[in-house]
Order: structure tokens, then C-alpha cells, then sequence
């Protein structure tokens, strides 16, 4: 190892990838991976090395020597002190490419997949800006923001260029004696506010024409239009006429309850005994048999495979998991029932890689199709879907 550097060293790196997460990674003299947030693939750029650790360096740029050109001017005046995004500098569609890159490199590395599917796409969001329908601010000294970098701090902000700008609007009237509060906008019912210490409320929301019920706070997709991207996605690849469909990670019902179609019974599990309640009654809506059921998954997916009798029965599984993903006996029940199709939606690619090799291993699931979804515009965050069939 190079002992001559140093922390606050400066040099001048050829930036070759944007890594999950967002930093743009180039190499030291002394070979050590340097990782340099608000770069982009190609860039020369200056840097000052602001931590070093025995394999890696972090850095930050001085200057951007030769600027990709992908690299477009900011729009919000917080970004690089607020920590929400990453990617303003890059234009939306090498954010998007950057983002399949990632993918595939985590799906290589953690998932040990040797080759790509052929259908392995990418889907953007229709808005860059404005997309989100929830924001949670904080409150220090008297002043509203985002929690910091180091997670204690408060960044305060006047405005949040990814909320809904109805969003804004009330954000811009807030006054409240607590210390945390929430928007959240319905394309039902406009703007619901929490403050820390309020009931739960139920909210209407609608995703591809239908209304469901849902929780306040609770659960739900920030960006509904990519949401209704990735429902369409598996509509398009669900084979249907299922004697079962199991919706797992349920929430309120809505993935499963849009293929009430393909199925002549729906099955979900969710944790939440609240959400629970609510795909009972959004299940209303829809003309199918279904049973809902409260649980860790974990414990309850077995108690409730006991009571169905899958053999020779013509069933598929839909997975929703948070950014944990599955745990590893949900993945092996999962593999060794056999359903006919795995869908396995996940807001965490390098989760989503591990649990696609448990599937491999367990039982030769292969990801026949996976897509990567631009559901957080700005963020280092992608959604991520994909088909395993045997
Ligand atoms: C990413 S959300 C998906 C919700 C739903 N599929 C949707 O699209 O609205 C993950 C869900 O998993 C639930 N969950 C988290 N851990 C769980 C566990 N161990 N067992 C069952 N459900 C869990 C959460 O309550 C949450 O509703």
C-alpha cells in the first residue's frame, strides 16, 4: 500500500462507473476504488479525499474538469446538502441507463448470474419532478427539514422539488407545536396531514381506475404512474386461468386484487393486521374468492399452505417484500412449492440479487425477464421486478 497517501490529498481521476448508491468510482495511484458522490462515467474531475479505509477512499470533487455530457444543472437549490437526492446532475435518461447498469452488475456480483435475461428492460418515470405523494419533515430548533446526512442533524428546506406540488402548497402553510409531521396527496382526496401523536386515517387512493383503501400513515407507493407501469409489466407476462394466486407482502391487496382476473382465488399475507383489513374491504370491489391473512411470513406462510392443498394445482406467487427482501425459509418454502411463476417486486436490487441465487440454488428458478423501474427520480433508489420460472 501507498503510505504517501493521504487524507486531504488532491487528485485528478477519470470517473468509470456510477455505483449503487450514487458515487462515482474511479481509481487512486496506489489502485485504491475512490468513491466520489455528484460524478458521472467519464468525468475528469479534481478530488480531495475526505476518508481513507484500507481498501477504499472517499472523496469529494474540487472541480469538474471534463463534465460528461450527461451533466445538467441542478434544479433544486438544496441538493448536495440534503440528503433525498443523488442524480440531479445527470440528465433522466443516463439516469435511467445508469440504474440498469447497476442492476445488472448487482444481479452478476451478489446474484452470480451469468448471463442477462434477453427481456431485461427499463421503465421511466413520466415525472422527473413533483412524482412524489408523501413527504415526512422534522423539526430542530424551530426549523422544518429533512434528517441529515449524519442522521441527526436537520436540513432545513422550504420546498421539496420531488414532492406533489400540492405538497408544497401545504407544506408552505405548515405550523405545528410537534416535531414531526407528513403529507401525503390522493388523487382521490388532495392532502391528508399528519402530526406526530395523531390517529391512523384512512385515505382513498386510485390505481388504474380502481379506488382502494388505505392507511394514513401507511404504507403506499410514492410514485403511482411507474406503480401502474409495473402492473401492466406483469400483466403483460402472468399467465392466467390459476386455480391460486398468492399476493405475499400484501399491504392493502392492490398488486393481487389487479390480476383478480388470471385467478380463481387470491391469497395474501401482510404483517400488518390494519392493511389486512383494508384488502378485505378493497377485496369488495372485485367479484373473486380471497383470503386474507396477518402474519410474519415467516410464521404464517406455512400455517396457511397447511390449510390449501397446492398439489396439482395450477398456482403462482407474487412476492412484495420490504428492503430486507425474503427471509431465507420464505424463499425456500417459496422454491420447493413450485409455482408456475415467481414475481418478485423489490425496491432493493442487491436483496432482490441474493434471494434470485437462494432461488436458483433451492429449486433452478431462473430469471426469465426483469425490468428496472425509475420509481424515484433524482434518488440513488430504482423499484426492481422480475419474472424466475422454472
Ligand atoms: C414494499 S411493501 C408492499 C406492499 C404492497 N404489496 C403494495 O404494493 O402496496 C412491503 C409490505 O410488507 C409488509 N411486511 C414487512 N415485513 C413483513 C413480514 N416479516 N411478514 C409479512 N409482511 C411484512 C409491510 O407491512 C408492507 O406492507
Amino acid at each position: 500500500m501507498d503510505s504517501k497517501i493521504n487524507k486531504g490529498d488532491v487528485f485528478e481521476v477519470q470517473v468509470r462507473d456510477v455505483s449503487f448508491g450514487g458515487d462515482g468510482v474511479a481509481s487512486l495511484p496506489d489502485g485504491r476504488t475512490v468513491f466520489i458522490p455528484y460524478t458521472i462515467s467519464g468525468e475528469l474531475v479534481e478530488i480531495e479525499l475526505t476518508s481513507l479505509h484500507k481498501r477504499f477512499a472517499r472523496a469529494k470533487v474540487l472541480a469538474v474538469k471534463e463534465a460528461s455530457t450527461s451533466r445538467e444543472v441542478p434544479p433544486c437549490q438544496y441538493f448536495g446538502t440534503c440528503p433525498g437526492c443523488q442524480y440531479q446532475h445527470i440528465s433522466a435518461s443516463k439516469e435511467l441507463n445508469i440504474k440498469q447498469l447497476q442492476l445488472a452488475t448487482l444481479l452478476q456480483k451478489i446474484g452470480g448470474l451469468e448471463v442477462l435475461p434477453q427481456d431485461f428492460t427499463a421503465i421511466d418515470s413520466i415525472d422527473h419532478l413533483g412524482y412524489r405523494n408523501k413527504m415526512v419533515v422534522h423539526k430542530k430548533l424551530g426549523q422544518w427539514g429533512y434528517v441529515g446526512k449524519d442522521n441527526k442533524s436537520i436540513v432545513p428546506i422550504k420546498q421539496c422539488l420531488l414532492a406533489h406540488e400540492k405538497i408544497n402548497e401545504a407544506y408552505s402553510n405548515l405550523q405545528s407545536k410537534k416535531v414531526q409531521a407528513q403529507f401525503r396527496y390522493s388523487r382521490v382526496s388532495g392532502i391528508h396531514f399528519h402530526e406526530k401523536g395523531d390517529s391512523f386515517n384512512e385515505v382513498q387512493d386510485e390505481v388504474n381506475s380502481m379506488r382502494y383503501h388505505c392507511m394514513f400513515p401507511g404504507f403506499f407507493q410514492v410514485n403511482i404512474p411507474v406503480f401502474e407501469k409495473i402492473l401492466d409489466w406483469i400483466s403483460n407476462r402472468i399467465t392466467g386461468d390459476l386455480d391460486h394466486l398468492l399476493d405475499l407482502y400484501c399491504g392493502v391487496g392492490i398488486i393481487g386484487l389487479n390480476f383478480a382476473d388470471k385467478t380463481n382465488h387470491l391469497i395474501g399475507i401482510e404483517a400488518s393486521k390494519s392493511s389486512i383489513k383494508l384488502a378485505k374491504k378493497n377485496a369488495v370491489n372485485f367479484n373473486l374468492s380471497c383470503d386474507f391473512y396477518d402474519g410474519d411470513m415467516k410464521t404464517t406462510l406455512p400455517k396457511v399452505l397447511n390449510k390449501l392443498n397446492l398439489q396439482s394445482q395450477k398456482f403462482s406467487i407474487i412476492l412484495d417484500p420490504p428492503r430486507d427482501g425474503c427471509d431465507q425459509e420464505v424463499i425456500e418454502q417459496i422454491a420447493k412449492l413450485q409455482p408456475k411463476q415467481i414475481f418478485y417486486v423489490s425496491c432493493d436490487p442487491a436483496t432482490f440479487a441474493r434471494d434470485m441465487k437462494r432461488l436458483q440454488e433451492i429449486n433452478h428458478y431462473k430469471l426469465k425477464s426483469a425490468v428496472v423501474c425509475n420509481m424515484f427520480p433524482q434518488t440513488s433508489h430504482f423499484e426492481t421486478v422480475g419474472l424466475f420460472e422454472v
